[in-house]
């Protein structure tokens, strides 16, 4: 891939990798890219590099532009490897080059690479003269590290925003206006990386308001210049924690027994009007999930018993439960068992724990389920479809009256 102007003296000049399908736990079906800009002024900055697995294709690019050995500046806004990985080839090639980044991500860096480059700490609103442009720094921790920074370029009304509202998609194409609806995974991406940080995720979103922007150029993923401000507005929504009418319901079963009160719960709820995502943790994605979780007014899980506990691959769900900010939403477990049970205690266990509020299903099964557990399911289903409509709306959707009621 050759480097490509995103606008005036500025350039995209990272790597983009087809292969990576994951990314710490997160999937990545589309691969991902990693995204390095070169801003030409009088002098020349680069802002983050790339995966070190990927430093001979950004190398390419950047000479393309530039003599990589003349570069005046570096900036490193975030010093995780996917950013920071070629640092080291880069400050070999141009060791006379400032770095700069917070103290925290300097801090990081001398960790990670035992290095003694010429750091320079940036500090929130800090201005860097590049000569007929300026780089301004803006302190963003948590987005996604304790040590991660924007950078500005009110030049050019862009926002380089490292890992906030960023995509895992590959593409040849840099640009949003020009992918194929991406929006998917870039609600992956908030939901699995930056959904446990929500208060900085606020912040940041306030300091983006603040700004004039054209553009948004993020570490992963297409570069933003026509739908920054609706990516912006769901992290915003999901972070205020407007929720859908819906409930989500994830199980795992082995003998059927469990999915068939998972799906008479569904199928309940769906009569009551209350849309339903249902999602079996054998073989979902872990990140639409979460995402669910996150848009829904109540979770149920449901599991067999195995070992005295849920199905094993719910472990990664409950891993990352307390990390999705859940706090009050209504919450219950069920599940079918063939002797001694367990599973449903520790599923409700989970959901206390994350904070929601558990309701007492009454549906911890002994083998399979009859025509009185059943009942019980949809009779559950009309108690918590009526718990959820109560709830008022807060993403904006008028909730529709139970079918069949009048007045
Ligand atoms: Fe893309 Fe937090 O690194």
């Amino acid at each position: 891939m050759a480097p490509k102007l995103i606008a005036d003296n500025v350039y995209w000049v990272g790597a983009i990798d087809y292969d990576r399908r994951q990314f710490h736990g997160l999937s990545t079906p589309h691969g991902s890219t990693y995204n390095a800009y070169l801003v030409v002024g009088e002098k020349t900055a680069l802002i983050d590099g790339v995966d070190r697995r990927f430093a001979d294709e950004m190398l390419a690019n950047l000479r393309e532009v530039t003599d990589p050995r003349r570069l005046d500046v570096v900036v490193c806004n975030h010093s995780e490897p996917d950013h920071s990985g070629t640092l080291p080839r880069i400050m070999e090639l141009a060791p006379q080059a400032p770095v700069y980044a917070t103290a925290r991500c300097i801090e990081m860096l001398k960790g990670t690479y035992q290095a003694a480059w010429d750091f320079h700490p940036a500090k929130e609103g800090d201005a860097l003269d590049l000569g007929g442009l300026q780089l301004r720094f803006i302190d963003a921790p948590f987005l996604h590290w304790p040590d991660t920074m924007f950078t500005y370029l009110p030049q050019r009304q862009l926002l380089f925003s490292c890992d906030f509202l960023s995509t895992h998609v590959a593409s040849v194409h840099r640009f949003d206006d020009e992918m194929a609806n991406f929006m998917v995974e870039s609600a992956k991406y908030y939901a699995y990386i930056l959904r446990p940080f929500l208060k900085p995720v606020l912040r940041g979103l306030d300091k983006m308001a603040s700004l004039e922007l054209h553009m948004v150029a993020p570490s992963h993923g297409p570069v933003l210049r026509s739908r920054f401000r609706e990516l912006a507005d769901a992290y915003r929504r999901w972070s205020l924690n407007q929720t859908r009418l819906r409930v989500t319901i994830i199980y795992a079963s082995i003998w059927d027994s469990t999915e068939a009160l998972a799906r008479t719960l569904a199928s309940a709820l769906d009569a009551e009007g209350v849309e339903v995502a249902l999602f079996n943790v054998r073989n979902a994605d872990l990140a639409e999930m979460l995402l669910s979780a996150v848009e829904s007014r109540a979770l149920l899980l449901g599991s067999c018993t195995v070992v005295g506990g849920p199905y094993p691959d719910f472990h990664s769900l409950l891993a990352l439960l307390k990390g999705l900010h859940l706090e009050g939403r209504l919450g219950a477990a069920f599940g079918s068992f063939g002797w001694g049970g367990g599973a449903v205690n520790k599923l409700s266990t989970a959901l206390q724990e994350a904070g929601l509020q558990v309701l007492d299903a009454g549906l911890d099964v002994k083998l399979a389920p009859g025509a009185q557990e059943k009942a019980r399911c949809r009779e559950f289903a009309r108690e918590l479809a009526a718990l959820v409509r109560a709830q008022p709306a807060t993403d904006g959707r008028v909730a529709p009256a139970r079918p069949g009621a009048s007045g």
